[in-house]
C-alpha cells in the first residue's frame, strides 16, 4: 500500500470531520428526505442501515479513498484467490473456498483446493446423517442423544454460538454441548446430565495441543472408559484437527477422523470440519445452507460496488468511529435471545484479528486498530449498560441485529422485542435536548427550582453513532450471511491499517508462562524463585489457603 496516500486519506478525513461535527445526524434527515435509501445496502433480504451516524456523502467519498489509497480491492482478491496475506506464517487465508459453491477453482501455490474440501464436506455430511439417524451407534448399541463438543477460541466460540442461535432447526433427540474452559466445572457439570453409553464426544483443536482442549479431552476418555471401557473409547470419539498425527496418539478411530488446513485460521474454521458439532446439531441439509449464506456474503463482498458494500461499509464506518472521532468501543447488540453468544464469537473474530499494534512489515502503527469489541443481547442488555450508552461519556457506536419476525417464538413479543430494538436507536439519535426536558417538567408541574435540579440528569446528547442490521428471519443460510459479512468487516478494517488480521502471537505469551507456573502450582515445595513479587505472592497465599 502506498503509505503516503494513505496518510493523505486520513488528513482529508480529519478535515472533514470539523464541517460534520458543527451538525446533528438528526437534521441530516430533515436535509435529505430519502436518507434512509441512500444510506443502506442491502444483500437480499438482509438490510444493513447505516443512515443514524453522522455521516454524509461526502464522508463517504472521502472513506473510499481511504479504501482505494490501501488498495483494498487488490487486497480482497489476494484473499479470495489464494494469495498469502496471513504474512507472518507465511499462510493463504481461505476460509471462502470453504464455503464455494460457485464451481470455480481455489488455489493454494499452484494446488485447487476445492477437491480436497468438498470431499471433506461430504464425509461431515454423511457422519452427521448418520449419527441424526441412529446408523451410527455407541459401544452398547444405544443412538447417541448428546453431542460434546470440546474445543476452544475458534474451535468451540462458532459452533456453540451457532447451535444455539439455530437451536429450532436442532432436533430434540439430539442434544449438543460444548466444553470449552479448563477450569474442570465446565466438564463437570456437563458430564453430570449425560449418559455415557449415549454420548458422542468430538474433540475439536486445529493443533491438537491446546491446553484446555488436551485436559478436557482426557477427563471425557477416562469418563468413558471408567464407565464403559477402554474398549468403548473409539466408539464414543471423533476428532476435527490439521495435524491427524496427533489425533490418531489420541485413539481416535482414523473413519472419526476429520481434517483441515493449515490455511484455514482458527476462528475462521467453523465452515470447515470445526463446524461436526453444528452440522449433526441442526444436520447437514441445513449445514450447507449455513454455508451457501456464507458464500452469498462473499459473492456480495467480492462483487459489489464499494457503495453498496456492507462489509466495505461496516469496516469504513468502524474507521471513521474509531480513527476520525476516537471511539474506543464497538458494542453489538443483537434484539435476537438466540444470538446470545454472537457478542461472544465476535469478540474473538474482531479483536484477536485486528487486537495488533504493529502493521504487516512489522512498524508500529500509526494509528488506533481494533476496537473494543463487547454487548449482550437486547432488552436485557438495555437494563444493563445501556445507561453508559445513553449518558455516559464515552461515546460507543452500536451495531443492532434484529429479526423481521420470529423463528418459532410469539409474534406479540417479536413485535415488543423490534419496537425496543428501534426505540433505542432512535434515542441514541435524537437524544433529547435541555429544552426539551424542561418543556417536559414544566408540563408536568414541578417548579422551576426541580426543574433546575432535574434538568441535566434527563439531558441526552443525542448523536451516539448506531447501525442495523435487519434480517428477515434467523435461519441457517441468514446467519451464514451475517457471520461472513463480519469476517469481511473485519479484513476491511486490516487493510485500511495495513496490519496482519489472521496471527494472534498475542495469546502465545500468556500460553508459555502457563506452561512455566504450572509445576510451582502444583508443587507445594516448588522454588518460587525468579517470580515477580506479585505472582510469587499469589502462589505462596494459594499454597497457605490449600495446606488448611
Ligand atoms: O486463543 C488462541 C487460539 O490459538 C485461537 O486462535 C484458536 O482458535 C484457539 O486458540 C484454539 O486453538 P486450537 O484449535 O488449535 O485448539
Amino acid at each position: 500500500m502506498d503509505r503516503n496516500a494513505v496518510a493523505a486519506a486520513f488528513a482529508a478525513l480529519e478535515a472533514h470531520r470539523v464541517e460534520v461535527a458543527a451538525r446533528r445526524a438528526i437534521d441530516f434527515f430533515a436535509e435529505d428526505t430519502k436518507r434512509f435509501e441512500h444510506f443502506s445496502a442491502r444483500l437480499d433480504d438482509l438490510l444493513y442501515d447505516y443512515s443514524k451516524n453522522r455521516l454524509t456523502r461526502a464522508t463517504l467519498g472521502h472513506l473510499f479513498d481511504l479504501a482505494r489509497a490501501a488498495r483494498l480491492e487488490e487486497r480482497r482478491e489476494a484473499l479470495f484467490t489464494g494469495g498469502k496475506v496471513n504474512n507472518t506464517e507465511q499462510r493463504a487465508a481461505l476460509h471462502v473456498a470453504l464455503r464455494n459453491f460457485s464451481g470455480e477453482a481455489v488455489r493454494v501455490d499452484g494446488e485447487n483446493v476445492m477437491p480436497a474440501v468438498e470431499a471433506e464436506r461430504a464425509k461431515i455430511a454423511a457422519f452427521a446423517a448418520e449419527v441424526r439417524q441412529g446408523a451410527i451407534l455407541g459401544a452398547r448399541g444405544h443412538a447417541y442423544t448428546d453431542v460434546v463438543n470440546i474445543g476452544i477460541g475458534g474451535s468451540d466460540l462458532g459452533p456453540a454460538m451457532a447451535a444455539r442461535a439455530l437451536s429450532p432447526f436442532t432436533s430434540p433427540e439430539l442434544r449438543a454441548h460444548f466444553v470449552s474452559n479448563v477450569d474442570g466445572a465446565d466438564i463437570a457439570d456437563t458430564l453430570a446430565a449425560l449418559d455415557p453409553a449415549r454420548t458422542l464426544f468430538i474433540v475439536s483443536s486445529k493443533t491438537f495441543t491446546t491446553q484446555e482442549t488436551m485436559a478436557n479431552a482426557a477427563t471425557a476418555r477416562a469418563w468413558i472408559a471408567a464407565a464403559l471401557g477402554e474398549a468403548a473409547v473409539g466408539d464414543h470419539f471423533a476428532a476435527v484437527s490439521t495435524h491427524l498425527d496427533r489425533v490418531a496418539a489420541f485413539g481416535v478411530r482414523p473413519d472419526r477422523v476429520f481434517g483441515f488446513w493449515d490455511w484455514v485460521g482458527g476462528r475462521y474454521s467453523m465452515w470447515s470440519a470445526i463446524g461436526l458439532s453444528l452440522a449433526i446439531a441442526i444436520g447437514p441439509d441445513q449445514f450447507e445452507d449455513f454455508l451457501r449464506g456464507g458464500h452469498d456474503a462473499d459473492q456480495h463482498f467480492r462483487n459489489a460496488p464499494m457503495s453498496h458494500n456492507i462489509p466495505v461499509l461496516m469496516g469504513l464506518i468502524g474507521v471513521w468511529h474509531r480513527n476520525i472521532w476516537g471511539f474506543a468501543a464497538q458494542a453489538v447488540i443483537p434484539y435476537d435471545q438466540r444470538m446470545a453468544r454472537f457478542p461472544a464469537y465476535l469478540q474473538q473474530l474482531d479483536m484477536e484479528s485486528n487486537g495488533k499494534s504493529v502493521m504487516r512489515d512489522g512498524a508500529p502503527s500509526p494509528r488506533a486498530t481494533g476496537p473494543i469489541v463487547f454487548g449482550e443481547p437486547g432488552t436485557n442488555s438495555q437494563h444493563a449498560f445501556f445507561q453508559l450508552l445513553h449518558q455516559g461519556t464515552e461515546v460507543v457506536p452500536v451495531d443492532f441485529l434484529v429479526a423481521a419476525e420470529p423463528t418459532d417464538a410469539d409474534e406479540k413479543h417479536h413485535e415488543l422485542l423490534f419496537a425496543n430494538c428501534l426505540a433505542q436507536g432512535e434515542a441514541f439519535l435524537r437524544g433529547r435536548s435541555e429544552r426539551e426536558v424542561r418543556d417536559i417538567l414544566r408540563a408536568e408541574g414541578l417548579s422551576a427550582s426541580q426543574i433546575d435540579a432535574l434538568a441535566p440528569h434527563k439531558t441526552f446528547s443525542g448523536d451516539r453513532p448506531s447501525s442495523t442490521l435487519l434480517y428477515r428471519r434467523l435461519d441457517p443460510r441468514t446467519l451464514g450471511r451475517i457471520v461472513a459479512l463480519y469476517e469481511h468487516k473485519v479484513f476491511v478494517q486490516s487493510v485500511i491499517w495495513d496490519i496482519n488480521p489472521f496471527d494472534q502471537w498475542g495469546v502465545e505469551l500468556g500460553k508459555e508462562l502457563c506452561n512455566r507456573l504450572a509445576p510451582l502450582v502444583a508443587d507445594a515445595r516448588a522454588d518460587l524463585a525468579g517470580l515477580d513479587g506479585s505472582t510469587a505472592g499469589l502462589i505462596s497465599a494459594r499454597r497457605a489457603l490449600t495446606a488448611c
